[in-house]
């Protein structure tokens, strides 16, 4: 299977880093090919945690190689401290930078608080919105410009005397000295300089001698600039043609579409989430599941399953099978629902509708179906099962057309459940 996508079929914080890192066991590469350090993605390694932002996964696996993708964008200092963090528990990944992907840097984070889309939107605040600003404006600064030093000197400083000019009043801003800002990016990425190339034809020939590849999303579907519920997501593509676009790899050549689902749903930030519950049952989920963020610590909102955002998700993304993540977090709810239809203006709708303005009057119509007291983390394989944790994963299946391949059922691996075709068997 030399291509492999893995992506957030909701709004972000599906666990796609486990999946990814599980699947990276036995890959060459992975890939990171949207956003920055928005991304917050955890591994558990022999009981040690690790939180990624920028690095792909896979980083933490010997022999798979790590790609920071053209359609990135990178905070070099949060590259080098993601580094220097691996590098002090002992693991040095081999990574290759795409020269287009575009640099973030200190002042589109001080750019984005000064504009009131950390509040607005609730964005993470880590700068995302302004870089991709500068890219579609042509004026961005790329990873790739850093190997003509005057240049991007130049550059830059027009780039940092255009946002003193707009933001008189910030004194952070007109702090920045953008020669010295200069210096210190040409200093940091010295060392990588010999890895900034070509990744999207790096990618295209190890597909050509059959090496395999894991393409890690960042964010999740809902969150997509074009498919998400705009414009309360992100500012990249976080659906299969973010890989076309932000990898150089066509879509055509993944094989495996894997989507990523929390067996609820999750939400950080502003937006409409019909099936949000506010009371103890959002309560019980976020202490159950730990769902607080894992890039700004944020608490997260929390509801049902909503398979009719799941099924618009798939139609754009044409998941060839789902992760279901978290299921052991549903343990002990009497019952559980499902969005299978929302309420809108009087009607009965059954198509996802992403404009907020609509989606924010619409009430979900709930499937009530039976939950299960039991503790199921230390299944082995689904004949261990409650009936209706069974009957959970039938319904989703069902409803999406999609089967399920990975079931999770804690953060570490040993707490995963690997359905292959021949039967199901636990990593
Ligand atoms: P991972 O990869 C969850 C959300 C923010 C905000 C909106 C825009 O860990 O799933 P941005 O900073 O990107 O401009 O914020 O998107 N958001 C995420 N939510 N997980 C993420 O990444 C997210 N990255 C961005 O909360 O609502
Ligand atoms: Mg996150």
């Amino acid at each position: 299977m030399p291509a492999i996508a893995v992506l957030g079929a909701q709004w972000g914080d599906e666990s796609k880093g486990k999946v990814s890192h599980l699947l990276a066991a036995e890959a060459d590469w992975c890939v990171r090919f949207n956003g920055g350090t928005n991304a917050g993605h955890t591994v558990v390694l022999k009981g040690q945690e690790f939180k990624f932002h920028l690095l792909p996964t896979g980083s933490l696996r010997e022999g798979c190689k790590a790609v920071l993708g053209n359609g990135m964008v990178i905070d070099p200092f949060a590259l080098v401290e993601e580094l220097e963090l691996l590098r002090r528990a002992g693991w040095e990944p081999e990574v290759y930078i795409s020269g287009a992907a575009h640099l973030l840097l200190p002042y589109h984070r001080l750019v984005e608080q000064l504009s009131g889309a950390k509040e607005g939107i609730g964005t993470t605040g880590r700068g995302i919105g302004p870089a991709y600003r500068d890219k579609a404006e042509r004026t961005g600064l790329r990873v790739g410009d850093l190997l003509s030093p005057e240049a991007f000197r130049e550059r830059l400083a027009r780039n940092l005397e255009r946002e003193k000019r707009a933001w008189p009043e910030s004194a952070e801003l007109q702090r920045l000295e953008p020669g010295h800002l200069a210096d210190e990016v040409l200093r940091i990425m010295e060392p990588l300089a010999e890895r900034i190339v070509d990744t999207a034809l790096l990618l295209n020939r190890a597909l050509d001698q059959g090496e395999t590849v894991i393409f890690e999303g960042a964010q999740g579907a809902l969150l997509d600039l074009d498919f998400g519920t705009y414009p309360y997501v992100t500012s990249s593509n976080t659906t299969i043609g973010g890989i076309g676009t932000g990898a150089g790899v066509s879509p055509r050549r993944v094989e495996r579409v894997i989507g990523v689902v929390k067996a609820y749903t999750t939400r950080v930030g502003e937006g409409p989430f019909p099936t949000e519950e506010r009371g103890p049952i959002g309560e019980r989920l976020r202490e159950r599941g730990k769902e607080w963020g894992a890039t700004t610590g944020r608490p997260r909102r929390c509801g049902w399953l909503d398979l009719v955002a799941l099924k618009y998700v798939q139609m754009v993304n044409g998941f060839t099978e789902l992760a279901l993540m978290k299921l052991d977090v549903l343990s002990g709810l009497p019952e559980l629902r499902v969005a299978v239809a929302y309420h809108c203006d009087g009607r009965l709708i059954e198509d996802f509708p992403s404009h907020p303005e609509v989606l924010q009057r619409c009430e979900p119509v709930y499937e009530t179906v039976p939950g299960w007291t039991e503790e199921i983390k230390s299944c082995h394989g689904l004949g261990e099962f409650p009936g209706a944790a069974r009957a959970y994963i039938r319904l989703i299946e069902e409803q999406l057309g999609v089967p399920i391949s990975i079931i999770s059922l804690g953060p570490g691996a040993e707490a995963t459940i690997i359905r292959e075709r021949s039967g199901c068997g636990r990593r």
